[in-house]
């Protein structure tokens, strides 16, 4: 059958696909929340059934934390390719609630968006390829090569238990090129491929000083107040030129051949539009690279959460008896977390003032990565994404982390292949997320269109 038939396949059956959607996006598999587990695990199931439907051979692995779910087709045979996608069907908590226009687990479609925790991260754009397989067996009752999908239930903790995953089941997922979309295209109509992902090395820093709250007029003065320990150590991090102080933190950074610095000057990027996307008053980061450098090529530093003290409405005379802050670096290659880790926690320990007690608590991390762009599969994705949205696919970096990435490469020796269907503005992670339905929908064809020019 020609692809004609399976792209014929995916319009007819448009509806269907998006109440299957609708139903996978009321699943709130938030894997952050204890008492959101059993929600993680139905939607484990659901997406077997998925599987199943789709004409894959599905299974369910349990980890220490939250279910593998695997879908296989080896109709091929022996000496085909093999082609592995993953995604994840985890989702990030919803809160704050009182935020959202429509209810996080009641998938709405407005304006083209479907509004959703996990529209575009992930499941819709997980999905969108189930639906694609489902499309070509339906009408071929083949695939031109082998194909594994591989979804995990963790990736926003940090996949904690997927390496070693991975690692046990190295002949089972062997392959010959790994598929994500869980990244977003540079703009709308203009399909983009992943050149570079940063990793990520999270830590928690708490400060204690007296047993509990104190009389700040009593005690005020003649004790180390915690609080300004914390903020004294954070003001260490940078200098005013917005590099990082850390020793040693840009030792092991690999500096960008100017050809990507010269690729990357010539997308249409607006400053004025992503300062207005972002709200904030001014644009700021590390003097002499350009905002996009500083997000793609750059290695942060920054803070994600501060607590200590009275925060409620009024004023509280009171000295902290701890102060605690989340702080988490942006790495680009060839940083390590565990290296940054030892780096910020040698350097933290050289700077705390006296009287408080600090420790340093590295949570979750991740290695950064950069793509060959070259070889089979990355021609076809090309071929795949300049067929399903008219134009030619654009290379862009990116600032997020999907940790799993450097272990596909590191234990499956495949190339990576990430081409993402979400847009800048698609609230990941925060109140309001949507996924273009435009993209949803282009989506699903590229991926048909992939396995079409996989044959090839
Ligand atoms: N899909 C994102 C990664 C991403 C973000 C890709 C933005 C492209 C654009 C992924 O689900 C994610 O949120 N990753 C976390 C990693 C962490 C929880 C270990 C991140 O980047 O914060
Ligand atoms: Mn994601
Ligand atoms: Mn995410």
């Amino acid at each position: 059958m020609p692809i004609s038939d399976t792209l014929d396949y995916l319009a007819t059956h448009d509806a269907r696909f998006h109440a299957e959607l609708f139903d996978f996006l009321r699943i709130p598999s938030v894997s952050a929340l204890p008492c959101h587990a059993p929600d993680v695990s139905h939607a484990a199931n659901w997406l077997r059934d998925q599987f199943e439907q789709a004409g894959l051979e599905a299974s369910i692995h349990p980890t220490e934390g939250h279910p593998v779910v695997l879908g296989e087709w080896r109709g091929a045979g022996r000496d085909a390719r093999t082609i592995l996608v993953y995604g994840h069907y985890d989702v990030q908590p919803a809160e704050p609630l009182d935020l959202w226009l429509s209810p996080p687990f009641e998938p709405t479609l407005r304006n083209g968006r479907i509004y959703a925790r996990g529209s575009v991260d992930d499941k819709g754009q997980l999905f969108l390829h189930v639906k694609a397989i489902e499309a070509h067996l339906a009408t071929n009752g083949k695939l031109p090569v082998n194909v594994i999908v591989l979804a995990e239930g963790e990736e926003e903790v940090g996949s904690e238990h997927l390496a070693p995953f991975i690692e046990a089941h190295a002949e089972r997922l062997a392959c010959d090129g790994v598929v994500i979309s869980d990244s977003s295209m540079f703009a709308p109509g203009l399909p983009s491929i992943l050149s570079s992902l940063r990793g990520l090395a999270y830590f928690q820093i708490d400060v204690e000083g007296p047993s509990v709250d104190l009389h700040s007029g009593s005690y005020g003065g003649a004790v180390v107040n915690p609080a300004m320990a914390l903020a004294r150590i954070l003001s260490t991090f940078h200098d005013a030129q917005g590099h990082v102080t850390i020793p040693g933190f840009y030792d092991a950074v690999r500096e960008w051949e100017s050809s990507v610095r010269a690729q990357i000057r010539t997308l249409p990027f607006d400053n004025d539009a992503f300062l207005n996307e972002t709200g904030a008053p001014a644009l700021g980061g590390e003097a002499g690279y350009s905002t996009l450098e500083r997000i793609w090529t750059r290695p942060t530093c920054e803070v994600n959460g501060l607590l200590s003290g009275y925060t409620g409405e009024g004023a509280k005379t009171v000295l902290p008896s701890k102060a605690m802050a989340k702080v988490s670096c942006r790495l680009v290659p060839d940083q390590s977390p565990d290296v940054i880790e030892r780096l910020l926690s040698a350097h933290i320990a050289s700077v705390q003032p006296a009287g408080v007690t600090v420790t340093v608590r590295a949570l979750h991390g991740g290695k950064p990565w950069r793509a060959e762009l070259a070889g089979p599969l990355f021609d076809a994705g090309r071929r795949a994404l300049e067929q399903a949205f008219g134009r030619a696919p654009v290379i862009v970096g990116e600032g997020g982390s999907i940790p799993v990435v450097h272990d596909f490469a590191r234990v499956l020796g495949a190339p990576v292949l990430l081409m993402g269907f979400g847009l800048p503005g698609e609230n990941a992670h925060a109140p309001n997320e949507w996924m273009s339905d435009a993209n949803f929908v282009g989506g699903m064809r590229a991926a048909a269109l992939l396995w079409d020019e996989l044959g090839r």
